[in-house]
């Protein structure tokens, strides 16, 4: 007990010039404790606006532990805030132990707004999902499509609640095209949509990634022998000036396998070709086990063998609230200009 609350005094002490830096730009959403880094491996500790999320993945909290972490957590930041803790150590069942104390005050549940890059985000505490509505190691990312989306056109790829696509339209892209599977992730893009209402109109392509990709691609959609393809959306072929592909680490549908580990390729070549000859392709992978070499490598030789050599190659961390020991975040982060 101690030794974590010593290990968050630590943590919390080393955010502070990013704190002031997130206050400046608009941001009120972002990591308090990293706990694989910081000392307690299997927790995290978010601050989501008026909420603070405290997860643990590995053994459950007890409630003296729970309620000094977010009073510590309160203290620093000076502010009081909602928790909700989401237990995902069993089975990630998030199911509230009888104790009142791990059952989040109604207010904690309700949906509430928090800001990053001064654009406003539904928050939830808990949902269908497993994950928070917004990734919060993706913020650079968000930040850097904000800055570079003057009259572009943007596709967002694996788009989830669509906050990149969010941050193209606020930072004045001309067309703004989202597109995920899941019609519940979209209809939260829609939420943070209309929570900004001074932003244009973003387009929301419910598909599976494979089809998708590859019509805008211009290239064939093959059905495994002897089988018939579930219905798709039909695209035209076209290209972006700017993709966003973020895939998760893994995920099989009827079309083929998202597989980060074994086959980025196949994710890659068809994004690659759907993005414009002089346009920006910034490519994810948040495989723990996949060195950043590797697969820079294996992006920059893609890209040559489609004859589309990239002219510059942009390593993108996650900010200092995401703190990685040996300098090897999960999440790998690459701007790519054609
Ligand atoms: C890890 S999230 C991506 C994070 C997202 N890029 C962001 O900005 O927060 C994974 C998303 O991929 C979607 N997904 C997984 N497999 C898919 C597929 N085959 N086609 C389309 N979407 C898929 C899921 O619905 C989910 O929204």
């Amino acid at each position: 007990m101690p030794a974590l609350d010593q290990a968050l005094r630590a943590a919390l002490a080393h955010r502070q010039p990013l704190l002031n830096e997130l206050y400046a730009q608009g941001t009120d959403c972002y990591r308090l404790f990293h706990g694989s880094q910081e000392g307690a491996g299997g927790l995290t500790i978010d601050r989501y606006g008026p909420q603070l999320l405290v997860q643990s993945f590995h053994q459950s909290l007890e409630r003296d532990q729970l309620l000094q972490l977010a009073e510590q957590c309160q203290a620093s930041l000076g502010d009081e805030l909602l928790l909700v803790y989401n237990d995902r150590s069993r089975g990630n069942s998030r199911v509230d132990r009888s104790d009142p104390v791990y059952q989040a005050a109604p207010e904690a549940l309700e949906d509430l707004i928090g800001h990053e890059w001064g654009l406003n985000y539904r928050v939830r505490g808990r949902h269908a999902g497993q994950d928070p509505l917004l990734f919060l190691d993706l913020r650079n990312a968000r930040g850097w499509v904000k800055a570079h989306s003057t009259d572009k056109s943007v596709l967002n790829l694996f788009a989830y609640t669509c906050g990149v696509g969010l941050s193209a339209a606020a930072g004045g892209a001309r067309e703004v095209v989202n597109l995920d599977f899941a019609e519940g992730n979209l209809a939260v893009g829609r939420e943070n949509g209309a929570l900004n209402p001074e932003l244009p109109a973003m387009q929301f392509v419910q598909s599976d990634y494979f089809p998708a990709i590859r019509q805008l691609a211009g290239l064939p959609i093959n059905a495994r022998r002897g089988q018939k393809l579930p219905h798709y959306p039909r695209l035209a072929q076209r290209q972006f000036d700017l993709v966003l592909l973020d895939p998760p680490a893994w995920a099989k549908s009827a079309f083929g396998t998202v597989d980060l580990l074994r086959d980025y390729q196949s994710l890659l070549k068809p994004a690659i070709l759907a993005t414009a000859d002089d346009g920006v392709l910034i490519c994810c992978n948040n495989l723990a086990k996949v060195a950043l070499s590797d697969w820079r490598e294996q992006v920059l030789r893609c890209a040559e063998k489609l004859g589309r050599p990239v002219r510059d190659c942009q390593v993108l961390a996650p900010a200092a609230d995401f703190p990685s020991l040996d300098g090897q975040p999960p999440l790998k982060t690459l701007i790519l200009q054609f």
